[in-house]
């Protein structure tokens, strides 16, 4: 038995920041108002909500009215692209977006394509990067959307969003991006990424699970997923989750606040542990890049050794991390990121990924150190 506790997956979610969870609270007890109600507790309601909107709109750099409030990650990308591209069909019938996507985007261009939408799958290269040139000329005058996640999930690389946004822009297509991963590390300066749809969920920044906004660019066309009421101006049908749009207010506000020290200090416990891991480890090697890469991410491929077996003896030693996205959408469980990185399947099978977050400190690491290489000459053995 271990009395260690060291939670190294913050990439699929993170615990709620006790100051979220504070301001979340009175809302699920004495302000528990419907926000659509027209007496004082469907007020009180309605003010927190048009509170939360003009936080996240003021570190986005846009008008509350471009916020619309959702059940999730998932949720926002597919009203994101399905919402778009119904809405602009009669515009083009291509639709573009990359072979690493989340499964909450590439499903749904899978969809699409049932629908009878064209659709253009961007290839990567070894280390996840899309090449703007290649997203370029894939455009032609039936596009009406382009989708590239910010940053993966997965292998940590960061998009060039904004070369990708100016394409975009010079072409008059739509961009979304799904910015899950990134919020806690960048500023998402809506101004600067030239994004026409931003994708943010509460789960990945210390907010509440089952919440999500989609920034959506004044004038862009869309229709709604769900037919009802006419709460968030008739995108979004369904009473308000009011503390957890609180919630993800208060999360996005203390990402934004303190992303520049919190990517510094993450960031070099990356590094240290990379370069450890990789020291220590015989034949391991990082998937993903070296630069442009999210501060909490590592992702590791050890040859000779099955990912699962390894994330069971780490769980065992009190050290969670995960085998690539809680999600993996490749065939046979494999991941679709690397494979599409690396046509090599042993790749996928040998790889683990650890994710820091805000209460990693280099103590837990050097614990990792210590273990991890024993645990895969025991498992190689
Ligand atoms: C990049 C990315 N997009 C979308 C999602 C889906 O978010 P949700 O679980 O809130 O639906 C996730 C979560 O795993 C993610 O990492």
């Amino acid at each position: 038995m271990t009395n260690s506790n060291i939670y190294l997956d913050y990439a699929s979610t993170t615990p709620v920041d006790p100051e979220v969870l504070k301001a979340m609270l009175p809302y699920f007890t004495e302000k528990f108002g419907n926000a659509e109600s027209l007496h004082s507790k469907g007020l009180e309601a309605k003010e927190a909500i048009d509170s939360a909107r003009a936080t996240i709109a003021k570190y986005l750099n846009c008008q509350p009215s471009e916020i619309i409030f959702t059940g999730s990650g998932t949720e926002s990308n597919n009203l994101a692209i399905i919402g778009t591209a119904k809405a602009n069909r009669q515009k083009g019938n291509h639709l573009i977006t990359c072979d690493i996507e989340h499964p909450s985007v590439l499903k749904v261009f899978k969809y699409l394509e049932k629908e009878g939408f064209k659709v253009t799958y961007l290839p990567v290269d070894k280390d996840g990067f899309v090449d703007p040139k290649l997203l370029e000329d894939a455009i032609t005058k039936d596009t009406t959307l382009v989708s590239i996640m910010f940053a993966n999930n997965e292998i940590g690389t960061i998009e060039p969003i904004e070369k990708i946004g100016k394409i975009c822009q010079k072409h008059k297509v739509l961009f979304h991006t799904d910015a899950c991963q990134i919020a806690d590390y960048l500023h998402l300066d809506t101004k600067k990424f030239q994004a026409d749809l931003i994708t943010v969920n509460g789960s990945k920044i210390y907010g509440p699970k089952g919440i999500a906004f989609l920034y959506i660019r004044k004038g862009t066309k869309i229709e709604p997923l769900l037919q009802g009421g006419s709460q968030e101006h008739g995108l979004r049908a369904s009473t308000h989750n009011v503390p957890s749009i609180v919630g993800i207010a208060k999360a996005f506000e203390i990402a934004q606040s303190n992303y520049k020290e919190e990517s510094i200090r993450i960031e070099k416990l990356r590094d240290y542990l990379i370069e450890n891991l990789l020291k220590e480890i015989p034949d391991a090697r990082l998937n993903g890049p070296h630069h442009s890469r999210l501060p909490n991410n590592i992702n590791i491929h050890i040859p000779k050794i099955e990912g699962k077996d390894l994330l069971l003896q780490l769980d065992a030693h009190g050290v969670f991390v995960s085998t690539g996205s809680a999600c993996n959408s490749g065939k046979n469980g494999s991941s679709h990121v690397l494979n599409a990185i690396c046509k090599n399947q042993d790749i996928s099978k040998s790889s683990i990924r650890i994710s820091l977050g805000k209460s990693t400190k280099k103590a837990d690491l050097d614990y990792v150190i210590e273990i991890l290489p024993k645990i895969v000459k025991q498992l190689r053995s």
